[in-house]
């Protein structure tokens, strides 16, 4: 890319990529989870009928992924759907309970269940989410990011049948029946390439991977069990040309790796600090995090202190895009989600001069 090029990109896109900006330049910032959950005018259009429902109306859902976009001035989107729906729309029997996350009617538990998850069509199985990636990709002031769940943390739902703590029969088939393991993680894979490429083919540009229960694991599971799949993932959607997000939770020791898997940025959670996280990646590797966000229940002086702590960690290396080190809790004020924004835009610097 030439210079000119580079210049014109947005914040969000440059700071992917590790592009310096100027002495005025911002410092990028969006929230994981910003769609949703928080927002008085989300719970006031959003219904009371399932998220997948919700999911099914294009119309509704770039609305939704549009209200943090105005109302925090982040800088960029999310699109507004969830890592089950490729599953649920080829009838594996998933659900999303209010509340508590995706429910499965039947487990994953035996080589008779991969019939369950056919490839995904997704002109066919999920036009909805497409018409609302086409309806952001006009409408949108900033870049609108795709995603998808990651093979292991969407095999961990599918076998669990519910949220877990401990993924103990995740565990137990993983090591327990080894090859099992394997084709259901390459059927997880194949959903997720064909629903990335579908987002970017019709207007995402950029893409991420949640992969958000991976911190429950070792390094020599992760690597075994889980890297190979997601470095398929990221392999086959890369002639696409867009960024790559890695994110997961409780994944300090595992930054290396995910690096590995192909990302262009790695999401940090809040339990690495970002200067340390750095020493764990390759220095061409992007950075996205890593405010704690339950710090937003903290008074205002701390949220902001907390704020620079992480801009002066960062010490103005341009591969940083400002997150929170998860998603935005549903009982956040939004007004100082708000001025994170405002201080991260004023302060954070992306020129290679620390803040
Ligand atoms: O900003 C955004 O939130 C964008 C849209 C989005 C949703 N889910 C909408 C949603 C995204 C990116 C997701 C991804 C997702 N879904 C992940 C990975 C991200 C992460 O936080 O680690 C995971 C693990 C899921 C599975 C899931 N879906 C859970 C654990 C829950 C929580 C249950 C709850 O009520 O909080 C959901 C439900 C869900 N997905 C909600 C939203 C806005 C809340 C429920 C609702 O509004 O109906």
């Amino acid at each position: 890319m030439n210079d000119a090029a580079a210049a014109a990109l947005p914040p969000f896109l440059r700071a992917c990529r590790g592009i310096p900006g100027g002495p005025g330049d911002r410092v990028p910032i969006w929230f994981m989870r910003q769609a949703g959950r928080s927002l008085p005018e989300y719970r006031s259009i959003r219904g009371s009928g399932s998220i997948l429902d919700a999911i099914a109306d294009p119309e509704l859902s770039a609305e939704i992924t549009m209200q943090p976009v105005r109302r925090y001035g982040v800088d960029a989107a999310i699109l507004y759907s969830d890592i089950v729906v490729p599953v649920a729309a080829i009838g594996f029997g998933v659900d999303v309970a209010p509340g508590i996350g995706p429910v499965v009617e039947q487990p994953f538990s035996r080589a008779a269940d991969l019939e369950r998850l056919r490839p995904l069509d997704p002109e066919a199985d999920t036009p909805y989410v497409l018409e609302t990636v086409r309806i952001l990709a006009r409408e949108l002031p900033v870049p609108l990011i795709g995603f998808a769940g990651a093979p292991f943390t969407v095999a961990s739902y599918l076998i669990e049948g519910q949220p877990s703590r401990t993924y103990t029969r995740t565990k137990a088939l993983m090591h327990g029946d080894t090859a099992l393991w394997h084709k259901l993680m390459e059927r997880l894979a194949d959903l997720a390439i064909v629903s990335l490429r579908s987002q970017i083919e019709n207007g995402a540009v950029a893409l991420q991977i949640f992969d958000s229960w991976a911190g429950a694991l070792s390094p020599p599971d992760y690597e075994k069990f889980v890297l190979p799949h997601s470095q398929r993932v990221f392999a086959e959607v890369a002639d696409l040309n867009v960024p790559r997000i890695h994110f997961g939770v409780g994944t300090g020791e595992l930054l290396g790796l995910m690096a590995s898997a192909g990302a262009d940025v790695v999401g940090v959670d809040w339990r690495v600090p970002i200067d340390v996280a750095r020493t764990r990646v390759p220095a061409n590797i992007a950075l996205q995090g890593n405010l704690d966000p339950a710090l937003a229940f903290a008074p205002w002086d701390v949220v902001a202190e907390a704020t620079r702590d992480v801009l002066r960690r960062n010490a103005g290396n341009p591969g940083h895009i400002f997150n929170l080190g998860h998603g935005v809790m549903p009982e956040t004020d939004p007004t100082i989600l708000e001025r994170v924004v405002e201080l991260v835009h004023n302060e954070g610097r992306c020129d290679g001069v620390a803040s």
